[in-house]
């Protein structure tokens, strides 16, 4: 591609910074494939014969071959996975491989190779997290009934059922899995046709060209086509936030493992030990995941960056994209295989999850709510509920004149309330954790995941 213009070969350190094949050879099958469709498209431009794009196509499918096998050969000089495939099919068939880049640039090329490695992409991580939806959903059927306190501040606030923790994970990956949709979505945009970033003479049927290679659009304008890197964006935003929903999850975990909490254990095939102390189990994974999210939020903002001070259509900057890319794509898998694994084989301690919830300041807000129901106003019950508090003893051991100096409205049965079933069997709106609500959350979940 430098052609008789210049008088020089490349310097060796230049094309050793400036290749890309190292990495972007992994786009192969999509430059491939989108290769013989625009072979197609050229030949019923008239430009390519039966016999030049037979031989193309037969061509195209050996190299795909070689690739697949690990056999064939990447060059650095040769740059990146384009000039790679380029140049090895005109070496195997002669001049019909000429031919090929006819009306077509690098620059709309990798935006379609791109293009198609994000829908693959989204299309995967979001199987992956219905996967691990479905190791939360299976821990939340067998522990439906276990107490655990819920947390604000990282204090005890109120009484809820394990399996609303582990359902409110499955929320959480259900809008990730709806982002990736949109991700999807905006991804599936035909670029091929917009040329280094003005089109070309040669008129290409990009209708028929987004048919073959599955895209629901074409893009409206050749400039904005080669320049646009939206959608890697959306893509490094989507899984950020799916590290950032693993991190504070692992962040829970972690919490919980400790001797402190007591509420949970990983399986041993998921803990390390410690080089120096023996007695150590610790909680690696979760740590690693908390870890690797920072660099998952780290490749959105160096994708960003890079995007910022760029001039519009193609700069070489762009190239930088895939790095980006490809860790976060690479981070996100791993973090979720280990997820998948790890979760259903996570010891639930149940006893000390239930010690911690039958706290009974835990249902202060119910006591409150007892004065409430007898015509006091929320702002006098909370006050009168927190003089209580303030005495430092559990509620249950307040004689009735204590519970009378709070207030002449409290009688005997106020008791009744220091119950964490009981007060849960009355969390009934839409959303809280009564036993029904979860029971229906569960059905609702089963069907959802298990259905597609
Ligand atoms: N390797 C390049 C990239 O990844 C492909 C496009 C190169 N285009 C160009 N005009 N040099 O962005």
């Amino acid at each position: 591609m430098r052609g008789p213009r210049f008088a020089q070969a490349a310097a060796e350190v230049a094309q050793r910074y400036s290749q890309s094949v190292s990495f972007d050879q992994r786009l192969a099958e999509y430059d491939i494939a989108g290769s013989r469709v625009h072979a197609q498209a050229l030949h019923a431009a008239g430009i390519l014969s039966d016999e030049e794009l037979a031989a193309i196509t037969r061509g195209l499918g050996e190299i795909e071959a070689e690739i697949k096998e690990g056999r064939f050969e990447w060059k650095s000089v040769l740059e990146d996975v384009h000039m790679n495939i380029e140049a090895a099919l005109t070496e195997r068939i002669g001049a019909p491989g000429a031919k090929l880049h006819t009306a077509r640039s690098r620059n709309d090329q990798i935006a379609l190779d791109l293009r198609m490695f994000v829908r693959a992409e989204s299309g995967m991580i979001s199987e992956q997290l219905r996967v691990l939806q479905s190791a939360f959903l299976a821990v939340a059927r067998e522990q439906t009934n276990v107490l655990m306190p819920g947390y604000t501040h990282l204090q005890r606030a109120q009484p809820i059922y394990f399996a609303h923790y582990l359902l409110a994970q499955i929320e959480a990956f259900s809008r990730d899995r709806e982002r990736l949709k949109g991700v999807h979505r905006r991804a599936d945009v035909l670029p091929l046709g917009a040329g280094a970033l003005a089109g070309s003479s040669i008129v290409l049927d990009r209708a028929e060209m987004a048919r073959a290679l599955g895209f629901e659009r074409i893009s409206e304008n050749s400039l904005d086509a080669v320049s646009d890197r939206d959608f890697v964006c959306d893509l490094l935003f989507a899984l950020a936030l799916i590290g950032v929903h693993l991190s504070r999850l692992s962040e829970d975990l972690i919490l919980w493992s400790t001797t402190e909490f007591g509420f949970v254990e990983f399986s041993d095939a998921f803990a390390t030990g410690s080089s120096l102390l023996p007695q150590k189990k610790n909680p690696d994974m979760a740590e690693l995941t908390r870890g690797k999210c920072g660099r998952l939020i780290g490749d959105l903002v160096s994708m960003l960056t890079i995007l910022k001070g760029l001039p519009s259509s193609y700069n070489r900057d762009l190239q930088e994209d895939k790095n980006a890319l490809f860790d976060a794509v690479d981070t996100i898998h791993a973090a979720l295989d280990v997820f998948i694994a790890m979760i259903p084989e996570m010891k639930i301690n149940r006893e000390r999850m239930e010690a911690a919830a039958a706290d009974p300041q835990l249902l202060s807000a119910d006591v409150a709510e007892y004065l409430v129901r007898k015509g006091v106003p929320f702002r006098e019950a909370h006050a009168a509920v927190s003089t209580l508090a303030r005495l430092g003893k559990p509620m249950p051991e307040l004689t009735r004149e204590e519970w009378q100096a709070a207030s002449p409205l409290f009688d005997d049965d106020v008791r009744e309330l220091l119950d964490p079933r009981r007060a849960l069997a009355t969390r009934k709106a839409i959303g809280a954790p009564a036993p029904e609500n979860i029971e229906w959350e569960l059905t609702r979940w089963r069907e959802l995941i298990e259905g597609e």
